[in-house]
């Protein structure tokens, strides 16, 4: 591939009002710079971030995912706007496609055209009824003239419906001559990468707008727009789901992670949530069920029910308020009102309705292990460590805390004792 990327996140982002630096605000799971660099990836073996403002900990994360990133320090103080961002950066190819690190919804499908002109320039553009906040670009037949931004516009300008969506690929060459003489003498007192179009067209230069779905370049600016867009990353990723096979009841109500995967066939009920780098396979998982991270095959979850990280479900039926975590459970019934933490649990066992796996000391961590066949009676609380070997019977009511050998009953409870008719002396109703 003959294209180098150059991504901009250097800005600060202050509309977001946050901490978090803005292309690491999470959508669908995933920090929102990480769909640029994906579609960048689909496109190019040169990729660039820039940054500034919390450089090490944008950096930082890029790094735990991707590999063969560079990165440029933006000269902020002194070539502060995105002219300055793409200034002094060593690409490997002749043609360098600028993409901005907030725009969470570009795909490398969506870039094709701009990639596939062979222009000196070439920038996406859209029409807006409303175009206010974007650039205003001028087109003369067919090539563009001059890009405006909104605080230099004259009134006349501002009636402009053609913007500048923000992507461009520039040749080298265009970049290496135009880049030196960009000044900063505008509203912002900014260097403007958009200045360049103007002087290269002065020069007789060919600028070729190619007019890109609105959807796919959309800016995260704020957290409205951050919402806004998840909502149709959302779409996205349950559209294809649902193409691939996965029954939704209300999609609408369902939120899937963008890392997660499904398999064989699956249905997802009303209000349901999958977190994570979930992975359910020929599984029902029912109305306002919440799954982090977990592993589910051939099962059945919910209503209601809790399925946290570290789980591996297998062939097993989790029932309404019920919790998993950090368990392997296979072929196991836990129908009701459970907890079941750092458990391993075989096949043919009945949970009890009720059931705590005492797992945590208020230091440390422990494993309940129950063998197969287990009938484990309602409100049973197994502290952990403990092991429950094969075909055992614990009474409702137990508190198991010595291991329990293959065959045998396990109960520990206070006899019950019968007061005959106290119930009419306590109130006094005249019965005896
Ligand atoms: C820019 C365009 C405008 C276009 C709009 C589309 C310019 C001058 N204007 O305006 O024509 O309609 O995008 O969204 O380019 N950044 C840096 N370093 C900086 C400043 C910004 O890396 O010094 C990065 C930001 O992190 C962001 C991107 O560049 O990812 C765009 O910056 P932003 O300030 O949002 O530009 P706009 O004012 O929206
Ligand atoms: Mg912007």
């Amino acid at each position: 591939m003959s294209l180098s990327v150059i991504i901009l996140a250097a800005g600060q982002g202050t509309r977001m009002k946050s901490d978090l630096p803005k292309v690491l605000h999470p959508i669908s799971g995933l920090p929102m710079l990480h769909y640029a660099i994906r579609a960048a990836q689909a496109l190019s073996d040169d990729i660039t971030v820039v940054l500034y403002h919390q450089a090490d900990r944008i950096k930082d994360a890029i790094t735990a995912s991707f590999e063969g990133i560079a990165f440029k320090i933006q000269d902020h103080s002194n070539y502060p706007g995105t002219g300055g961002a793409v200034m002094d950066i060593e690409t490997d190819h002749d043609r360098i496609l600028v993409l901005n690190g907030d725009m969470p919804l570009v795909t490398a499908e969506a870039l094709e055209p701009l990639v596939n002109s062979d222009a000196d320039i070439v920038m996406s553009v859209f029409d807006l009824e409303n175009p206010s906040g974007y650039g205003r670009v001028v087109v003369e037949n067919g090539e563009v003239q001059a890009i405006v931004e909104e605080k230099d516009c004259t009134e006349e300008q501002k009636r402009i419906k053609t913007v500048n969506a923000g992507v461009y690929v520039f040749r080298k060459e265009i970049m290496e001559r135009y880049l030196p003489l960009l000044s900063n003498e505008n509203a912002q007192a900014e260097y403007y990468l958009t200045d360049i179009v103007k002087m290269a067209r002065d020069e007789g230069r060919h600028i070729i707008p190619v007019w890109v779905e609105e959807e796919a370049f959309k800016g995260v600016n704020s957290r409205f727009d951050l919402a806004h867009a998840e909502e149709i990353m959302q779409n996205r990723i349950k559209e294809r789901w649902m193409r691939a096979g996965v029954t939704m009841h209300l999609p609408r109500t369902i939120y899937i992670d963008s890392r997660a995967t499904f398999h064989g066939d699956c249905t997802l009920d009303n209000g349901v949530t999958i977190h994570g780098e979930t992975i359910i396979t020929s599984s029902h998982i029912r109305s306002h069920t919440v799954v982090e991270e977990a592993d589910i095959r051939h099962s059945s979850c919910g209503p209601m029910a809790r399925i946290r990280p570290g789980s591996i479900l297998e062939d097993t039926h989790i029932g309404n308020f019920v919790e998993v975590k950090k368990s392997h459970l296979k072929g196991v019934k836990a129908g009701h009102l459970s907890y079941l933490g750092d458990a391993e649990i075989g096949e043919g066992t009945n949970i009890g309705a009720g059931t705590i796996t005492c797992n945590y000391d208020g230091v440390k961590k422990y494993k309940t292990k129950i063998g197969k066949n287990v009938f484990v009676g309602s409100d049973t609380q197994l502290v952990a460590p403990v092991t429950i070997e094969d075909n055992v019977m614990i009474a409702a009511g137990t508190t198991v805390t010595d291991d329990v050998g293959e065959g045998s009953l396990a109960i520990s409870r206070t006899p019950q004792k019968i007061v005959a008719n106290f119930f009419h002396r306590f109130f006094k109703t005249g019965k005896r």
